[in-house]
């Protein structure tokens, strides 16, 4: 067997293949395309099933692969085993009714074994079928000339994940050798059993059915050979490692990890599941992004969520408190460079979600961590279950995905109760729908407005007021011919210069009016027949149908409105020229004093981001630019370079609003006709909305300049209570006072310290001698709860051979901390103290063997604690 890169086992397959006149199929990307019955792809057959169910015929029926893949099916085992990844590479040779299982099995067999290529020892190879395939056990038996005790018939050997090509398949598997285990059926030790000795390097399906849709099987159009042999692994057995872990594919990473936590893989059993978990875990966060997936709260987004948090959660264990994973993309491209460059070329952006994604999870997760133990603690040995309330207030509120809060409990021992969780999110969901409904329920009866079909044009584009007539009038839910003074009502124009609520946009407001009556609308809508339905509450007079009126919209309003939604184009245009083109419109609503925009982006903007955002808006408005607005086909406006909105219907004539060069969108609003007249642009706020949506809010014009003016006079008020002289004088003021406060603060800790160290006495008087240590277990009054860590401290330097057991109250909240000297370290452990020490007083901790912290919940036990604890140093 050679010893091989796994860079250099993927390029001999695929050249094998190809001298054996196999075409080169690229790596598909990993999210599929027109295949809604996979998430993710998840082998080398997935993106080929248009071949292989004749919708499509290859240009060569020989083809080669070496396919990225994602697999979810058992997240949680990752890290605890060899062998599971959520992904990995599947190298593959297909044929499509070309050849079948005479030449599989011999290409198999001589790449495996021919010197030139694998050169593994033929006798080392072991080889399954399915009892029934009469065929494949003569080929492997006379054509290859294997002896019958090393071909091994399985049942299960039928290759079927669902929707998809399937058949009766054969697997190759190599011998590790005795190191690896004795030979024992009972054990599973045996090619196709649960063992690590003899490991599966290659699966050949005999392709001849589709898995439909509704689980009948069909014979496909062609007998078809669909292989798979995982990299990882088949790298494991040429380099000689234990695990797939410890290949070139991952070590790179976890010498990384190695090196930011300062732990070493492979000498701590639970540093190793965090080593594992995080390397897996980054492959697939880093090559789902770079193919355009981002973490989000459902669907594929949801599970890169999940793998990143898992993969925090675990790197807790390795004494990691701060975003790191972000780190290790830079690993992963490299490593994967030389077959999958887009990684490479994605790598900042990368980067950028990861770490903002870890970033958000930090935020909550020792709150939701202590949260989730305190639970655990509560339910362990009672009901032995967390209940669906608080796992969805986990969820809801720290962030945690409720398979990470399942299987933290799952270690120890207890359930949560899922069926609850989604009783809580399907409340959640209807709480959104019943938001929406609201917002948007219409008052009239549909049935009258229906039945509405009078023309009526919107003139509004051109003309803010219009003499005109009233030709439809509903009142009460039905259509009337006069309504009174104090009456709502809803009524059509012939012609209308009022805007419908559309786009974002909201409606215009204003009056219509004559000589008898006067009308205040307060909203408009689109009617289902098409035309503006105005809302109004009639101020005086009697409104007769048909009248002629005057209609006007209020001009300051609508000339606000323009501005502010001029600007939401040229802040689109920004965010994607500062941000990046990933940047797409989610949402927007521009109202007369302020205006909102939604918008695609997967972290919090930074400070100097919004700036230089604001900054390109304003130098926009200063350019003046003109606004030619056009009506043209949509093939056109896309040659101009419109934008459009995602996912928004289009008819075939679109309404193009050009600010260009800067701005070109597709756009039913109204805008200025000079970018000049906007005024001023002035971002107001900048915040997160959900899973990968940022929300801006801004103002233009005369709010914008009110908005400063307030600044500038709460920035004078400051300037005159630090007494600055002049304006320049006011930030070092500031600056001095927060030092000045900074060093009280120290002093104030210092006091506190020869206050605690005062009433404490002599400690060492203290010091007992249990079972040959020396040991100070006492309860300690300080401040606040971290200052006990500071008392630990000034102890430990007093008595440098002492174990010290320190526990506090403040407010009811226990905190319990032990420190072992190093050189006990092997006789005693910290972390086993507070382990063993923190139940008795209702909580939780641990940590490393010098080291270790926890709290609880019962101060009334904590002389209990301290007692127990003796004794237990006594029993060792
Ligand atoms: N499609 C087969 C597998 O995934 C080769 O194992």
């Amino acid at each position: 067997m050679k010893n091989l890169k796994a860079s250099e086992i993927r390029q001999k397959f695929i050249d094998f293949f190809k001298e054996h006149d196999h075409m080169v199929e690229p790596s598909a990307p990993l999210i599929p395309i027109d295949d809604d019955s996979l998430l993710w792809i998840n082998s080398g057959v997935a993106t080929l099933k248009k071949y292989f169910d004749g919708r499509e015929i290859p240009r060569k029926p020989r083809i080669v692969n070496s396919q990225k893949a994602i697999r979810t099916n058992d997240i949680e085992n990752v890290g605890f085993t060899a062998r599971h990844h959520t992904f990995f590479e599947m190298l593959g040779n297909f044929s499509i009714g070309d050849y079948f299982k005479k030449e599989a099995i011999e290409f198999a067999w001589e790449f495996l074994t021919s010197d030139k290529w694998m050169g593994m020892e033929p006798e080392r190879l072991y080889v399954t079928i399915h009892p029934e395939d009469t065929e494949a056990y003569r080929l492997w038996n006379e054509d290859i000339g294997l002896e019958e005790s090393r071909i091994i018939r399985i049942e299960g050997n039928f290759w079927d994940i669902g929707e998809g090509p399937s058949g009766p398949n054969t697997e190759i598997f190599y011998d590790r050798g005795e190191d690896y285990g004795q030979d024992d059926p009972a054990e599973e030790m045996y090619p196709g059993g649960e063992n690590e000795r003899y490991l599966e390097v290659w699966n050949l399906v005999f392709s001849e059915f589709n898995h439909n849709k509704d689980h009948t099987y069909t014979p496909l159009p062609n007998q078809n050979i669909d292989t798979g042999m995982g990299l990882e692994r088949m790298a494991s057995i040429s380099q000689d490692v234990r695990t797939n872990y410890e290949t070139d594919l991952f070590m790179p990473i976890i010498h990384e990890v190695e090196s930011i936590s300062g732990k070493k893989y492979l000498t701590q059993d639970d540093y190793d599941v965090a080593f594992k978990v995080i390397a897996d875990h980054i492959r697939t966060i880093s090559f789902a992004i770079a193919d355009g997936a981002l973490p989000a709260n459902e669907g594929r987004g949801y599970v890169l969520r999940r793998l990143l948090r898992r993969a925090v959660r675990f790197s807790q264990s390795l004494d990691i408190h701060e975003p790191f994973m972000y780190r290790l993309v830079d690993i992963v491209a490299d490593i994967m460079e030389p077959y999958y460059p887009n990684v490479k070329e994605k790598a900042d952006f990368i980067k950028r979600v990861v770490k903002s994604e870890e970033q958000r999870f930090h935020e909550t997760l020792e709150e939701g961590m202590s949260i989730l133990n305190n639970l655990i603690a509560k339910a362990k040995g009672k009901t032995n279950e967390i209940s669906g309330e608080d796992a969805f207030k986990l969820y809801d509120t720290y962030g945690f995905p409720v398979e990470l809060t399942e299987e933290m409990a799952a270690q120890e021992d207890l359930s949560v109760d899922m069926a609850g969780f989604e009783t809580e999110m399907s409340k959640q969901r209807e709480r959104a729908r019943q938001a929406r409904q609201s917002s948007e329920s219409m008052q009239v009866q549909s049935e009258v407005l229906k039945n509405i079909t009078t023309d009526s044009t919107f003139v509004g584009y051109d003309v803010m007021d219009k003499v005109t007539n009233i030709t439809d009038i509903i009142a009460n839910g039905e259509r009337v011919e006069e309504a009174e003074a104090g009456d709502t009502i809803y009524f059509i124009l012939a012609e209308t210069p009022f805007y419908a609520v559309s786009g974002g946009q909201v409606a215009d407001q204003g009056t219509i009016s004559n000589e008898n009556f006067e009308i205040q609308v307060t909203e408009v809508i689109k009617a289902p027949n098409g035309q503006n339905l105005h809302t109004g509450e009639v101020q005086f007079g009697t409104v007769k149908s048909g009248a002629e009126v005057s209609a006007s919209v209020n001009h300051k309003e609508r000339r606000a409105i323009q501005k502010n939604h001029s600007a939401t184009h040229l802040l689109h245009a920004a965010l994607k020229e500062v941000l990046g083109d990933h940047v797409n419109q989610a949402g927007s609503l521009v109202a007369p004093d302020r205006m909102r925009f939604d918008f695609s982006h997967f972290g919090p903007m930074k400070k100097e981001e919004i700036e230089q955002v604001e900054r390109r808006v304003n130098e926009e408005i200063w350019n003046s630019i003109e606004v030619s607005i056009q009506e043209m086909p949509i093939d056109e406006a896309k040659e101009m370079g419109a934008m459009a909105l995602f996912g928004e219907k289009y008819g075939d004539i679109v309404r193009v609003v050009n600010m260009a060069p800067f701005s070109i969108e597709l756009c039913g609003g109204i805008h200025v006709s000079n970018t000049a007249e906007i005024g001023l642009f002035k971002i107001v706020s900048e915040s997160g909305t959900g899973a990968g949506v940022r929300r801006i809010e801004a103002l233009t014009g005369q709010a914008a300049f009110l908005y400063l003016e307030d600044i500038q006079s709460q920035f004078n008020t400051i300037k005159g209570q630090v007494k600055a002289k002049s304006d320049d004088q006011v930030v070092n003021k500031v600056t001095q006072l927060i030092d000045e406060e900074k060093s009280l603060n120290k002093r104030v800790d210092q006091l506190n310290k020869e206050i605690t160290s005062l009433k404490m006495g002599d400690i060492t008087e203290q010091v007992e001698d249990i079972n040959g240590f020396k040991v100070l277990a006492t309860e300690v009054e300080v401040p606040n709860p971290k200052a006990i860590r500071e008392t630990m401290d000034d102890f430990k330097s007093k008595l440098q051979d002492t174990i010290i057991i320190l526990v506090s109250n403040v407010d009811g909240k226990v905190s319990l901390i032990a420190t072992v000297p190093k050189s006990l370290t092997d006789q005693v452990k910290a972390g086993d103290i507070i382990k063993e020490m923190a139940p008795v007083v209702g909580g939780k901790g641990g940590g490393r063997p010098d080291m270790a912290q926890g709290g609880g919940s019962e101060p009334e036990n904590i002389t209990e604690s301290l007692r127990f604890i003796k004794n237990y140093i006594k029993s060792l």
